[in-house]
């Protein structure tokens, strides 16, 4: 097994298997149903096969108190980031702490989870969001989506009776017990985790080559959950990140699987809630760049980094690994950062996300030291499939 422990010291395994599963989901048919949406689904499950170790279940009150205010659970491990389940007045009225509750998933009727009601509370959700995502504007996609669900909310843990199917990548799918053992297996004692919501440019190429001189391993754990409706489709991405990998990383050090968790722009809290997840999935460092899980100008450039250095290290139990701003430097001839390149910003290839989208919209690839033409054939196609706008 993995070297690393998960968060907590133990995996935590909430699915029902064999009989015990049969018998809750008859069981399920006669208590109270929670309709959930396909965002709580993907939480459920990742609570379910310990992704989010240590909760067993959606926050209680205590827990959900705690983690807004001090970023940690009651009982003091870290944890920065609400894992909640909202329900509307009138689901409310049907449920009774001490009973249990069935989730049913609202598109398609599946019963997903029974819950054991622990505890059903209100929230400020004004409150919720300037603690966790550091502004209560809509404008913030995170804000948003918190803005819109109800403001009561229902704690306890979970069995989890059906897991979602992926559409697609379906191989790229693994539990963290499963990425604990290929982690093992392939002899890998130190492993990055990479996290991403966009396709691999160079600079993320930078960062993930400059960490894997010092770690036996990249895991590259593209997010593939919700996202807002502009970042790229995450099964273009896939497209990209494989042709990728098959061109310029060495197989026998890289892994892909897929962390099909939403996206919530959370910035430095969220680069939080990230490593401790890649920690779970067994690995022992995770990378940390500029503006991680930012959006918009909501956070500074280090403030993740900044917020992840504020706790003790033995209380993350995973390394970060912090890389400065990254780019191509045309005096150097190379990627750099500000740490390693000495000259005038006009040296360096910056382009505006604006730029590359309208590069790539007219068929155009950007600059092959922006983008490797490989991942910029793939996202043009992409984009000329959908007719949706990207963010690239
Ligand atoms: S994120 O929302 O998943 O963080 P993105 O996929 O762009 O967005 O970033 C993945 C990781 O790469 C994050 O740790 C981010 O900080 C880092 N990163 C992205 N671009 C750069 C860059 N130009 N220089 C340094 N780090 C970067």
């Amino acid at each position: 097994m993995s070297a690393i422990l998960p968060h907590g010291g133990t995996l935590i395994n909430r699915l029902a298997e064999g009989k015990e599963r049969e018998e809750l989901l008859a069981k399920a048919e006669g208590l109270a149903k929670i309709p959930v949406s396909n965002w709580t689904v993907s939480d459920l499950d990742l609570i379910g096969v310990g992704a989010f170790s240590p909760l067993t279940g959606f926050m209680n009150e205590e827990d959900y108190l705690s983690v807004v205010d001090t970023m940690r659970l009651k009982n003091g491990l870290v944890w920065s980031i609400p894992i909640t389940l909202a329900v509307t007045s009138d689901q409310a009225a049907t449920l009774a702490v001490g009973q249990q509750a069935a989730l049913v998933g609202e598109k398609d009727g599946i019963i997903y989870a029974i819950l054991d009601v622990e505890s059903i509370y209100k929230v400020d959700k004004k409150h919720e969001a300037v603690k966790v995502f550091k502004t209560d504007e809509t404008a913030h996609p995170g804000v948003v989506k918190l803005f819109d669900r109800p403001d009561t909310y229902v704690g306890g843990p979970i069995r989890v009776l059906n897991r979602p199917k992926p559409e697609k990548f379906n191989e790229y799918y693994f539990d963290p017990s499963e990425t604990r053992r290929i982690f093992a297996e392939k002899g890998w004692r130190t492993v990055v985790g990479f996290q991403t919501r966009n396709p691999v440019h160079r600079a993320h190429e930078y960062i993930q080559k400059c960490a894997m001189e010092i770690v036996d391993a990249l895991f590259l754990n593209p997010l593939v959950g919700e996202t807002k409706s502009d970042d790229v489709p995450a099964n273009v991405r896939m497209k990209s990140y494989l042709a990728l990998l098959e061109n310029y990383y060495p197989k026998d050090r890289v892994f892909l699987g897929v962390f099909p968790a939403a996206m919530r722009y959370a910035g430095p809290r969220e680069a939080i809630f990230h490593a401790m997840v890649r920690k779970n999935y067994g690995c022992t460092h995770f990378i940390v760049g500029r503006d991680h899980a930012g959006v918009g100008d909501y956070y500074g450039t280090y403030e993740a980094q900044e917020l992840l250095r504020s706790f003790p290290a033995e209380d993350l139990g995973i390394t970060p690994l912090f890389f400065e701003h990254s780019f191509f430097c045309t005096k150097c001839g190379n990627m750099a950062s500000s740490k390693t390149c000495p000259h005038d910003k006009e040296d360096h290839l910056t382009l505006s996300g604006t730029k590359v989208r309208a590069l790539l919209r007219e068929g155009t690839c950007p600059p092959p030291e922006f983008s490797r033409p490989e991942v910029a054939k793939i996202l043009i196609e992409g984009m000329a499939e959908a007719s949706k706008t990207y963010a690239i």
